[in-house]
């Protein structure tokens, strides 16, 4: 048996089984060597003539995961060639089609989850049987990277289930388990893992066809195809409410509904066609490139602790501590006990310590209510968690995560009184949002192991944790608050310390942005509008006024106040400084700030235009567009050429996983990419010129649009 092989096929007993086990490598994915090898054994075992049925397997804990990392990236920021991709596109698809109408029954034995192409494969076979381990999971994630299923998933699902049923599939990327597939007809069988095998072969020994449905001339989509009524509305209706929920940013889900409307309407072979054209359109917009890069290479590579510095052995926290038991300390704590790992969650007084506790009480009864979890699962979380204002009770924590007041005095405090307790080489981490770390840890005896842990609200929600790296932080302190992050779930992103750390530096900029076109006699509906149109989740205005506009002006007020005149100019605090010390509107929390709040209803303020009249001529939508996502990069691209972030990767999926930057443009930094750093440069100089030095490029930008260098090469 050659041991390079990807795919091995064994027969016996008149039956074929071809079993993927790529070689050195946890999982199999579709790559050229597997392609080709898997394309081989489906030719061998149709050209044998003692052969008589296909089992297709996989000796991995997965089924197939999908496609191959390596050439999904180079496929998505490689040059965009349209011939070159017509030639290449569809050899997978190829393959599936040759196995499906080779003669010959096949049967897919699932024995661990299937993923894209994946299940694309089992789908082409003529029957699927997956083992019923718990944790298994089947889906078609394509259109979460700005692509479609493109190995005739978007053909065979809807013919063997149905337009509506395929359509969270399809559209939203949706993963089931085995048995919900098997709910909607995708799966025939789920048996025990120890059965698979022997199921496969008592399927092909009943003597099935191995002529598939839409093979045969009189067939018709079930639930009456593209023509049914309710197929129709879906298209109608879904097309609308896509528009009207994304803009038109996100071009895979339109491409997939194209596929079944004028897929379906046709012969298989010809709704193949139709779908390889979509596919190819996809694969040559640039979003979906940035997509792939960002959603899945990217993120891959940060959630991997891509950045841990070397040679520091890894941290299996055991025991955590938690000072303050406010919003985000109850948070850190669910969050921290829910992995596993013990808490102990401080407050002033035992009463506010239990009450942080609740918090856990009351998130876990809502998911044992919704059958997420059993009571057993929920009493082991919560007894992990020690309520207390003891500090003795601190003894043997590993870290400590500090979320007391924002306040320099009670962190120092804070910070003393844990040290008398925990041993020497306990790592602090502290939650500020906006004191810069190195001052902090002039309270510490042990510099060294004190460090920036930035989570963000709610933080059983949000999967970003900013690291902040102060001046005397050691590596060693770095690499295992990366290991603690990476233990309760999260991605960390490193940044090295400085005013407003990396995301609530160019979050600001939006906010700001958005207030300063306010003052300059911008309608503000325009900017409103423009705003959601940009996709990021929440206007500008309405975004200031979740925050709270009274917190943003206090944050402003320090600043000047720690900075003196080196303090940046900050066009919108002279606004909230009318707004909240003038007019008493504090934002969404005393329901008025930019907007009027009445229950869930809102609507914008009407004295805005008293204060900021609206001038004569207006600008158009996408300028307003461009200034409020330009300013954004600018500022991602100074902050990375400061060296405050150390690769353009966290630079883009701190963005996205911590403000929800706009999805369709891969982060700040692929945006550039995206529009070319030529033009992008070109015209920033030309919204500096209009509204100021802000926009102007860096010299760094500058030597990428006269090199053609950019922030992501294959
Ligand atoms: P919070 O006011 O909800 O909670 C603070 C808690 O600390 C209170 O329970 C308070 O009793 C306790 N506390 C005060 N002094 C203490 C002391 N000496 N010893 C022990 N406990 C003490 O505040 P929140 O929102 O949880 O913020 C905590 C920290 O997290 C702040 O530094 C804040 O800047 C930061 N942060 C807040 C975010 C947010 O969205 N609220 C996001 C990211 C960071």
């Amino acid at each position: 048996m050659n041991p390079d092989l990807c795919v091995r096929i064994d027969v016996s007993d008149g039956v074929a089984t071809l079993t993927w086990d790529m070689p050195g490598r946890s999982q199999n994915v579709f790559n050229e060597a597997s392609l080709t090898d898997f394309e081989a054994a489906v030719e061998q075992a149709l050209g044998d003539e003692s052969v008589t049925g296909i089992i297709v397997t996989s000796a991995k804990k997965d089924f197939i995961a999908g496609a191959d990392l390596d050439a999904v990236r180079t496929m998505a920021l490689s040059p965009k060639d349209a011939a070159k991709l017509d030639a290449t596109v569809g050899e997978l698809g190829r393959v599936l089609r040759r196995l499906e109408t080779g003669g010959k029954p096949s049967v897919a034995a699932i024995n661990g989850t299937a993923m894209g192409g994946g299940l694309e494969l089992a789908l082409a076979c003529h029957h699927r049987i997956v083992s019923d381990h718990p944790k298994l999971k089947l889906g078609l994630p394509e259109v979460s990277l700005g692509l479609l299923p493109g190995a005739g998933g978007t053909q065979r699902l809807p013919r063997m289930i149905g337009v509506q049923p395929s359509a969270p599939l399809l559209m939203e990327g949706k993963r089931l388990s085995a048995q919900a597939m098997k709910g909607l007809g995708v799966v025939d069988a789920v048996v025990p893992s120890g059965e698979l095998l022997d199921a496969a072969r008592a399927w092909l020994a009943t003597g099935p066809s191995a002529i598939k449905p839409w093979d045969n001339k009189r067939f018709k989509v079930p639930g009456g195809g593209m023509d049914a009524t309710e197929a129709k509305q879906m298209l109608m209706v879904g097309t609308a409410m896509l528009m009207d929920k994304t803009y038109g940013n996100y071009p895979a889900p339109l491409a997939i509904m194209s596929c079944l409307a004028e897929g379906l309407r046709v012969g298989f072979d010809e709704g193949l066609a139709i779908e390889k054209r979509y596919f190819i359109k996809l694969l040559m917009d640039p979003r979906s490139g940035s997509m792939v890069n960002t959603l899945f290479i990217n993120m891959q590579s940060v959630s991997k602790l891509a950045g841990r510095p070397e040679g520091v052995p890894r941290f299996k926290p055991t025991k955590i501590g938690v000072l303050g038991a406010g919003l985000m300390g109850a948070g850190i704590a669910y969050a921290t006990a829910k992995s596993g790992i013990d808490v102990v969650l401080l407050d002033i007084d035992q009463a506010r310590a239990d009450k942080g506790k609740e918090y856990s009480v009351t998130r876990l009864a809502k998911s044992v209510k919704k059958g997420r979890r059993v009571q057993g699962q929920m009493d082991a979380i919560l007894a992990r968690i020690t309520p207390t204002a003891d500090y003795a009770d601190l003894a043997g924590c590993e870290l400590v995560v500090e979320a007391v007041f924002e306040n320099r005095e009670i962190k120092a405090k804070v910070t003393q009184a844990t040290e008398a307790v925990v041993g020497a080489d306990a790592i602090f981490g502290s939650n500020t949002s906006t004191l810069p770390i190195t001052g902090l840890a002039e309270a510490s005896s042990r510099p060294a192991n004190f460090i920036g842990l930035h989570f963000f609200s709610p933080v059983e929600r949000m999967p970003l944790v900013e690291i902040i790296v102060g001046a005397e932080t050691s590596e060693a302190t770095l690499a295992q608050s990366m290991d603690y992050v990476a233990a309760i779930g999260k991605t960390p992103i490193v940044c090295q310390d400085s005013r407003g750390f990396y995301t609530s530096r160019v979050f600001g900029t939006y906010v700001t942005e958005g207030v300063q076109m306010l003052t300059e006699g911008i309608k503000p509906a325009l900017i409103e509008n423009a705003g959601k149109q940009t996709g990021m989740p929440m206007p500008p205005l309405a975004l200031a006024d979740a925050v709270g506009l009274k917190l943003m002006y206090s944050v402003g007020v320090a600043t000047k106040a720690d900075l003196g005149d080196a303090a940046p100019d900050n066009p919108s605090q002279p606004v909230l400084q009318e707004l909240v010390v003038n007019q008493g509107r504090h934002g969404k929390s005393n329901a008025m700030g930019f907007y009027d709040y009445e229950g869930r209803a809102k609507k914008l303020w009407g004295g805005l235009g008293t204060h900021w009249p609206v001038g004569g001529s207006q600008p158009g939508v996408d300028e307003v567009k461009r200034r409020l996502l330009y300013v954004q990069s600018l500022e991602a691209v100074r902050v990375f050429e400061e060296g405050l972030v150390a690769t353009a990767a966290e630079v883009d999926v701190g963005a996205i996983l911590g403000w929800g930057f706009a999805a369709w443009t891969g982060g700040p930094l692929s945006l550039i990419d995206q529009v070319g750093a030529v033009d992008f440069v070109a015209q920033c100089d030309a919204l500096a010129e209009a509204h100021g030095e802000r926009f102007r490029p860096t010299s760094g930008l500058r030597e990428m649009a006269a090199s053609g260098a950019r922030f992501y090469t294959v």
